[in-house]
């Protein structure tokens, strides 16, 4: 009694099956209505699942080659499985390229147990104690903004505005964040073996889910064919193992444990007193480990933000008079002789409920990471066999007719009461729900409230003129990226002397 779904194919299941026009398109007739022209398959992927559901339901199945996938749908079924039935649903997948890339160390996607617990418990409370602490996260922000600032009002010049594309600026302040969290150190606009760890990055998870080298999940041994995707994915592989190793020893040798720098620091600390307080071979903590985990902190911290704020100054450009009243709220509040700084956010809150709004209507993380049934169970009445993947349709929560009025309408206004103050939102799960739920969740707030409301201070943003806004769907990769824009900007003349 697995979930109800479409009819698999022998050996590749539903897999293509999509594809064929009139596929889907005759299944849905009945309940869209046969004039609906509507392709399935021009549809992003969150948005086709959740169309698949008006046919099959919330919880459905589908199969690519003999793995069965079952998706969750809306916030009731996506919060029960990973809320409520955490202790099954908590695992993730071994997808074998992943996992050649990963070794399953790490946190990301890291088998859920004791070993994944340590490393989150102590990765958590480390970036917890970078926003007490002397290494403080605020006044790196702000150093990040500042330089994003200037480089703004640079292309600006003498002019009263100059037309930019945000990405490449705001991508490099979110990976300076990280850096300095992970290395202790920032890097200059342009550093040339900064931006190539970046692009290494960025390259080797494009050829995990971009590019042929996909076939290793079926044939695990075309990993080792030296040419091609095959042959780049290893070369990426090495030259990301040589960068960072070289990182982490330089911080060895100059290790004071008295007064660390950086998690690479902190880190090294707890592996030596896990190794001296435990019988050898119990801890989790080591070297090779640290390393997947700052390779963690890269993937999951970089693109995600910078694609959020990315995504915020779009809808602001788009939404001019949404825009003004964030402005007119920054001015009445901070004023223009400070930057505004974390203290002020409990007093803007249409700032705040804006950059809600904007993240429930963009998703960046649509699909959640992949999740799988640790055990065989029974759910909702349907049984889900052991090693099932889940696929928890964060985009469906969202748009939830249930949970939102309107749920397509952009409207920050839903996230504030009669007072103006701020509604929390049980279904509003951007960062996900459940043990999985995002480890960086407080970071990325920090980052996405200072870079908005610093930016909105100094500057305004709109489509530059004549032309279009990009297709709103974003492009699906690993993240929900906005499709590249650029955008006018105008400095507004306040030119804070302060940060505080
Ligand atoms: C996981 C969203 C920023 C670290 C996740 C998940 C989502 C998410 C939806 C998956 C939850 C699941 O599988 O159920 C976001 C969004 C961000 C953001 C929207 C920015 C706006 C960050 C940052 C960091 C980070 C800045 C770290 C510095 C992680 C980690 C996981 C994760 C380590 C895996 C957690 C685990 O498997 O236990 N994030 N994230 N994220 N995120 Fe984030």
């Amino acid at each position: 009694n697995i979930p109800p779904g479409p009819k698999p194919w022998p050996f590749i299941g539903n897999f293509g099956q999509f594809l064929i026009p009139g596929f889907i398109s005759k299944r849905f007739r009945g309940r869209r209505g046969k004039h609906d022209q509507t392709k399935p398959v021009s549809l992003s992927p969150q948005v086709f699942l959740m169309e698949l559901s008006k046919y099959y339901g919330n919880i459905y199945s589908l199969f690519i080659g003999n793995q069965l996938i079952v998706v969750l749908t809306g916030y009731e079924v996506v919060r029960d499985a990973l809320s409520n039935r955490a202790d099954v649903f908590s695992d993730r997948p071994d997808v074998p390229v992943v996992t050649i890339m990963t070794k399953r160390k790490g946190i990301v996607f890291a088998p859920y147990g004791a070993v994944w617990r340590q490393q989150r418990k102590f990765c958590h409370a480390t970036l917890r104690s970078f926003g007490l602490g002397k290494l403080s996260l605020e006044p790196c922000i702000l150093e990040e903004l500042a330089v994003v600032k200037a480089e703004l009002l640079r292309a600006c010049g003498e002019a009263a505005g100059a037309t930019v594309d945000p990405a490449p600026l705001i991508s490099n302040a979110v990976s300076n964040v990280i850096s300095s969290i992970s290395f202790g150190q920032r890097f200059q606009q342009g550093d040339r073996e900064f931006r190539t760890l970046l692009d290494l990055m960025a390259r080797g998870l494009e050829l995990c889910v971009n590019s042929p080298a996909v076939l290793i999940n079926v044939f695990p041994w075309l990993y080792y064919l030296p040419f091609g995707a095959f042959g780049e994915i290893r070369q990426v592989e090495r030259d990301i193992t040589v960068f960072l190793k070289e990182i982490i020893a330089r911080h060895r040798s100059s290790l004071d444990p008295g007064n660390p720098r950086d998690l690479i620091d902190m880190y090294l600390v707890e592996v030596a007193q896990q190794q001296q307080s435990a019988e050898a071979g119990e801890t989790s903590f080591s070297e090779d480990y640290l390393f997947y985990i700052i390779g963690d902190l890269f993937i999951a911290g970089t693109d995600t933000t910078t694609n959020s704020i990315l995504w915020i100054l779009l809808y602001m450009s788009i939404y001019p008079d949404i825009q003004e009243k964030v402005q007119a709220e920054i001015d009445s509040v901070v004023g223009s002789d400070r930057v505004p700084s974390l203290t002020d956010k409990a007093s803007l809150p249409f700032t705040e409920a804006t950059i809600m709004e904007v993240q429930r209507m963009t998703v960046v993380v649509p699909l959640a990471i992949p999740h799988m049934a640790s055990e065989t169970t029974v759910f909702r009445g349907y049984t889900i066999p052991k090693g099932t993947v889940i696929i928890p349709n964060l985009w469906s929560v969202h748009r939830d007719p249930t949970m939102w009025d309107n749920p397509d309408d952009f409207n920050p206004y839903r996230f504030l009461d009669q007072n103006g103050q701020i509604v929390r939102k049980e279904s509003f799960i951007p960062f996900g729900i459940g043990r999985r739920l995002c480890m960086g969740e407080q970071l990325a707030k920090m980052e996405l409230f200072l870079m908005f409301s610093n930016l909105m201070q100094a500057f305004s943003f709109r489509l530059p003129d004549g032309l279009p806004p990009p297709a709103m769907g974003g492009r699906f990769g690993l993240t929900l990226a906005p499709c590249p824009y650029t955008v006018h900007i105008t400095p507004r003349g306040h030119r804070p002397s302060r940060t505080t």
